[in-house]
């Protein structure tokens, strides 16, 4: 335990040092990617080395070209496969994976390159309003439909299982009576957008 302990305290130091390469991963509009991509822009310790796609269309592409941040897109065989992307993504020196609005399964061979290094965020609390089929607006507009009091945001570790990964954080915001999922939506984003970088820069700092 207490070597542990140490042992933490140790990477935690080394790894403020230590610049760290992310990749950014989206499917769409890409306001979280952009969002942190402005986070880190002057950052010492934080790269954005890669902002990378499964759709041709989507925003998130011009949004990496208009702030100059390397990006690339791959199709849908080659997320199925996950040989070229795993090889991109060691290819660019990526120690650590965003997702952020991406809706493709994350291919095995890149869960087993990257363990604990990969991170998603989820527009709900998680158990509740996930797994398969439940991104964006179609949660909120669920969060809506059943009631609810409160809603919110879940930052968690990946894993073979669409949003049952290991949770880090979840932070809340209150649904009133009276709001419509597009209410939620501006809510549940400011949460993202305010939280995601400091989760994201926080956990670099304590990775070795
Ligand atoms: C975000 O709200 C994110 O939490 C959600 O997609 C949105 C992307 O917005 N992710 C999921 O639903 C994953 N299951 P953005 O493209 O504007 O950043």
């Amino acid at each position: 335990m207490y070597l542990f302990a140490h042992f933490s305290r140790f990477c935690a130091g080394i790894g403020g040092l230590m610049s760290k390469n992310i990749a950014i991963l989206a499917s769409g509009n890409g306001t979280n990617a952009e969002n942190i991509i402005r986070y880190f822009q002057n950052s010492e310790s934080v790269n954005i080395g890669l902002v990378l796609a499964n759709r041709e269309t989507a925003l998130v592409l011009e949004r990496a070209r208009s702030l100059n941040v390397p990006f690339a897109c791959m199709g849908k065989t080659e997320w199925v496969d996950g040989t070229a992307v795993l090889a991109l993504l060691e290819e660019r020196g990526i120690d650590f994976i965003v997702l952020a609005g991406f809706l493709a399964r994350i291919p095995d061979c890149i869960l087993h390159a990257y363990p604990n290094k990969i991170i998603n965020i989820h527009p709900s609390l998680l158990p509740k309003f996930g797994g398969k089929g439940m991104y964006g607006d179609r949660v909120h507009e669920a969060v809506v439909a059943a009631g609810e009091t409160e809603t919110g945001i879940t930052i968690h570790y990946l894993n073979e299982h669409f949003d049952e990964g290991e949770v880090i954080v979840q932070y809340r915001c209150p649904v009133l009576p009276q709001d419509t999922a597009e209410d939620v939506a501006k809510k549940v984003h400011a949460l993202e957008y305010e939280y995601y970088p400091q989760v994201i820069e926080r956990l670099l700092s304590e990775m070795c």
